[in-house]
């Protein structure tokens, strides 16, 4: 077991992951919450969320006795040297990030620092719109400390670049680390953690640390912005927009990554730090002119989808039974945060559909939190039933596995809408006698 000790605060997603991951790394690691029950159940191993391959690996750590669990915040950061804030940062109705759980345990760390004699390391692993290390964790931490930055305790900035589904492998194998640093003191603490992880380390200013993740994410989304405005002109001209983006792809200096066009870009992270960055700039009296348009074209896109329906319905709505595959916002996750499959499933109500919807793993979380009325299947193929008309709107294994034959022997009429590119050969769908139409297809 190596010397340095760590603690992270947050047993959400981003702390429980990096924890395991820096266990795995043969550190004793001490991750905290709030909520006792959370901590109880890590004590067996239980994960408070579902991620491929995590509850292994974290039963693995635990075992060994190199992560537990704890609520007490103050005993937290006197027995390690290094303390990780990853607490949530909620949006709030006018995209900006709610703070509070930042402030608390800032609060927290700040108080337990008071009597710490040993030199102690803060880092913010929380996303977070630049300054905010600076103009509001700082000083709670040097008010409730009395102590002083760089003199007495070492801060920093280390965003995660998680991608769900894939959170584990890129906890252990990540593409970059960036280290924000107050002084080369505190970023030296945090490249010791980091010394066997193998691969590009940028040390540069706490703020820009901060922009780099909302910079990455925000680039990301505006290229599958960009990749389904293209899709939405190729179907004018019946062009196959995923011919066109393999060739586009093939340039090393655009790469082919994240131009698969369909019904826009959801999850945890995408939507809220494209908005907290634009409400961010606002606040600085910039103007966002292209991140404006990325989430207007996200918020029209999926209504696509509804438009392909309507126009494969001949024009009607109303009456028509619709298959809804897909409540996830992507493959491999229950997760259906800013899920498109909500506004496709308000447009399809609203217009007098009568929906019947499918997840693998999501229908859990549809159902607590969506109200709109939908009749839940137990299958992909059970969906299909009857249907007039399927729209996929997820990816997932099991409805790539359906075939024209299904759609042919199950459904009223074999219309598919597809959202996501989910079959390798629509056109071999369409010859076997279905009526195919999809994002950025030959639909004309
Ligand atoms: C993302 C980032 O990839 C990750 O680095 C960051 O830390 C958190 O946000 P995640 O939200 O888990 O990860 O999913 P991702 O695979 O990036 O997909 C996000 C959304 O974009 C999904 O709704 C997906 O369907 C959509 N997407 C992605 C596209 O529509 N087209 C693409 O080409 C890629």
């Amino acid at each position: 077991m190596k010397e340095l000790k760590i603690s992270l605060m947050g047993m959400g997603y981003v702390g429980l992951i990096t924890g395991m991951a820096f266990a795995k790394h043969d550190f004793k690691v001490v991750v905290t919450d709030a909520i006792s029950s959370k901590v109880e159940k890590l004590a067996s191993g239980i994960p408070p969320f579902y991620e491929k391959n995590f509850e292994e690996n974290l039963k693995d750590v635990i075992e060994r006795g190199l992560l537990t669990g704890s609520t007490d915040n103050a005993a937290a950061v006197h027995d390690t040297d290094v303390t990780f804030i990853c607490v949530g940062t909620p949006s709030r109705p006018d995209g900006s990030i709610d703070l509070s759980y930042i402030e608390a345990v800032a609060k927290d760390i700040g108080t337990a620092l008071k009597d710490k004699k040993k030199y102690h390391v803060v880092v913010t692993k929380s996303t977070i719109v630049p300054m905010t290390t600076e103009k509001v964790i700082l000083p709670i931490l040097e008010e409730h400390s009395g102590k002083k930055v760089g003199e007495d305790f070492g801060l920093c900035m280390n965003p995660e670049f998680l991608r769900e589904g894939a959170a584990v492998h890129d906890a252990l194998k990540p593409d970059r680390i960036v280290i924000g640093q107050w002084d080369k003191k505190s970023g030296d603490a945090l490249i010791k953690i980091y010394d066997d992880f193998n691969c590009p380390k940028l040390r540069v200013s706490i703020r820009t640390a901060e922009m780099i993740k909302y910079t990455a994410n925000s680039f990301l989304a505006t290229k599958i912005t960009f990749a389904n405005e293209m899709a939405n002109l190729c179907e004018r001209y019946n062009i196959d927009v995923y011919d066109v983006m393999k060739g586009v792809g093939l340039d090393f200096r655009i790469s082919e990554q994240f131009l698969r066009a369909g019904a826009g870009f959801g999850g945890s992270c995408f939507p809220k730090d494209v908005h907290a960055l634009v409400s961010s700039a606002k606040s600085v009296g910039v103007q966002t002119q292209l991140l404006d348009a990325v989430l207007a074209v996200n918020e029209t896109q999926p209504l696509r989808l509804v438009e392909l329906a309507k126009q494969a319905a001949g024009g009607v709505l109303k009456g028509k039974e619709v298959a809804l595959l897909g409540l996830a916002f992507k493959p491999d996750t229950d997760d259906i945060r800013e899920t498109r499959a909500v506004p496709i499933l308000n447009a399809l109500v609203e217009q007098g559909a009568k929906v019947r919807g499918y997840d693998p793993e999501a229908m859990e979380n549809f159902k607590a939190a969506v109200d709109k009325p939908m009749v839940y299947a137990k299958s992909a193929k059970e969906a299909l039933e009857g249907a007039d008309i399927c729209i996929i709107q997820t990816e997932w294994n099991e409805i790539k596995e359906l075939t024209a034959e299904d759609f042919k022997s199950l459904m009223k009429t074999p219309v598919v809408v597809d959202g996501r590119r989910t079959f390798d050969d629509p056109q071999g769908i369409i010859d076997a006698g279905v009526k195919y139409l999809g994002i950025g297809w030959k639909n004309e």
